[in-house]
């Protein structure tokens, strides 16, 4: 009974797994059906079919330059793989958990429509150059995408700071009143992070445009194989000079990993920042409300969920990044079976990150800043301490000594229940006698802005011209992303 039910299993097995048997010549047994399901990368890789296909072609026309395939059998392996193409487009294809990956899906679907010259495309190639190829190409394409993103994002930035240069509010550190700011300036700051997001796009882009087909496992390849026709054809700037690492090399995912997970990071302080300002305690924004949810229990309630939901992920997008650098750490020369896990959290970031960019593109777009209630939060005049500091300075008085004045100031109203403006002037003359009544001037919005003129500072005009400049940069970034294009 035992050993019936033994055979039994050892049959199943052997036809579930039979399918790998185009690469078997060098086995007795037959691969178990655990370890192809274990083995198996196609629920991930499957995404790469295009660019798998597009690499072949490239590969084949090189086979035909060396005169490893005839013009009749380059045509008719060309128009297979023009038909896989196609019917994994509508479906049509019958993806085959048996065959590993999408490489061998596709090249066994090729050797049974064209099964004498479809079984010569893999002369002078190996999975390994092509699993490498697939991806560059990939990341190449989700880069644009992110970039693009980006770009549509920081618009929306330029549009709201053009809007709202003179909503003044305060500035926060350590989320407590620090010092009266443009919400303009405050915009500003995120547009500077977006941008030095896409130029690390636009840099980690360089690193993944590197022809690395022609690699083979590790070695090169034999036969004449044009390395330059097959990057012209696949739109890579540059070959791989060394073999090895061209099939090992994989900094171009980590590269993006990183840039996606900055981009995150960005994201996610926002989001934060949103969410304290659309506390009840701030007041400071109104979030549409197909952005939000209700309650199940508490009716008043209309919770910020896409938001902190942006923010949870960004733990698993950084945590992508980890296990990626965890993975490679160790590797030998040149390709080990590790590398397959390098598609997954690339491409789990990759959808992460671009669909949250997305969405809060959306959301800040149609978000309603509360400028009046912002600049309420200013009639707690402490927040202009710094700027009486600076107009004892301009008195003559030390900046050291004089920070100590308005330090005694700031005690001596909190002790009489007072604000700034309220004391007297005669109460300010008792703390430093060179205060005037020209101290009340210094007690307002627009004046501290002014003030802060430096380059780079919130001063309003200071403002308006880095946006004038940031709206010269966007249309620089956009021509050169259409490049990329291209
Ligand atoms: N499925 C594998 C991957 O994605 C293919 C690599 C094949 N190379 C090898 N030496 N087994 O990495």
């Amino acid at each position: 009974m035992y050993s019936k039910k033994k055979k039994q299993a050892r049959v199943k097995e052997k036809e579930s797994a039979s399918g790998n048997n185009f690469v078997r010549g060098r086995f007795k047994d037959d691969i178990s059906g655990i370890t192809a399901d274990f083995t198996s990368s196609l629920d991930i890789d499957k995404r790469l079919a295009d660019f798998d296909i597009a690499g072949s072609i490239a590969h084949l026309y090189a086979l035909r330059k060396a005169g490893v395939v005839s013009e009749k059998e380059k045509k008719e392996i060309e128009k297979s793989l023009l038909k896989i193409k196609e019917d994994i487009k509508t479906g049509a294809f019958k993806f085959d958990k048996r065959y590993e990956d999408i490489h061998m899906n596709i090249e066994k679907k090729l050797t049974m429509l064209a099964p004498v010259s479809g079984a010569k495309l893999h002369t002078a190639r190996s999975r390994n150059d092509q699993v490498s190829i697939d991806f560059r190409l990939y990341v190449k394409n989700e880069i644009k995408k992110v970039a693009g993103a980006l770009i549509a994002l920081r618009f929306e930035l330029i549009d709201i700071a053009k809007n709202h240069i003179d909503a003044i509010f305060p500035g926060y550190t350590h989320l407590q009143h620090a010092q009266p700011v443009s919400l303009a300036h405050h915009i500003s700051a995120y547009y500077e992070m977006f941008t030095r997001d896409f130029e690390r796009l636009i840099n980690c882009y360089a690193a993944a445009d590197v022809l690395t087909l022609g690699s083979g496992a590790l070695a090169g390849v034999d036969f004449e194989i044009d390395r330059q026709l097959e990057a012209k054809m696949l739109g890579f700037a540059k070959i791989s000079r060394n073999s090895m690492d061209g099939v090992s090399d994989r900094d171009f995912a980590l590269e993006f990993n990183f840039a996606l997970s900055m981009i995150m990071m960005h994201l996610s302080r926002f989001c934060e920042e949103l969410i304290i300002w659309n506390s009840e305690e701030f007041g400071f924004i109104e979030l549409k409300d197909e952005f939000t949810t209700g309650s199940s229990i508490m009716p008043q309630k209309k919770n910020p969920d896409v938001l902190e939901l942006i923010r949870g992920k960004t733990g698993g997008v950084i945590s992508n990044l980890l296990s990626l650098f965890i993975m490679m750490k160790a590797l030998p020369l040149t390709y080990n079976r590790d590398m397959q896990e390098d598609k997954k959290p690339v491409m789990e970031s990759t959808d992460t990150v671009y669909n949250s960019i997305l969405i809060f593109t959306e959301i800040i777009k149609t978000v309603k800043f509360n400028a009046k209630n912002m600049r309420s939060k200013l009639d707690d005049d402490f927040i202009y301490a710094t700027d009486i500091a600076t107009y004892l300075v301009k008195k003559g008085i030390p900046f050291r000594k004089s920070h100590e004045i308005v330090g005694r100031i700031v005690n001596y109203a909190k002790e009489n229940k007072k604000t700034l403006s309220k004391l007297k002037v005669e109460e300010y003359k008792k703390i430093c006698g060179g205060i005037e009544n020209d101290i009340f001037e210094v007690l307002n919005p627009l004046a501290s802005v002014g003030l802060k003129k430096s380059y780079g500072g919130t001063a309003l005009n200071r403002v308006k011209s880095i946006i004038n400049d940031y709206e010269e940069e966007i249309e620089r970034n956009k021509k050169s992303l259409e490049r990329l294009e291209r």
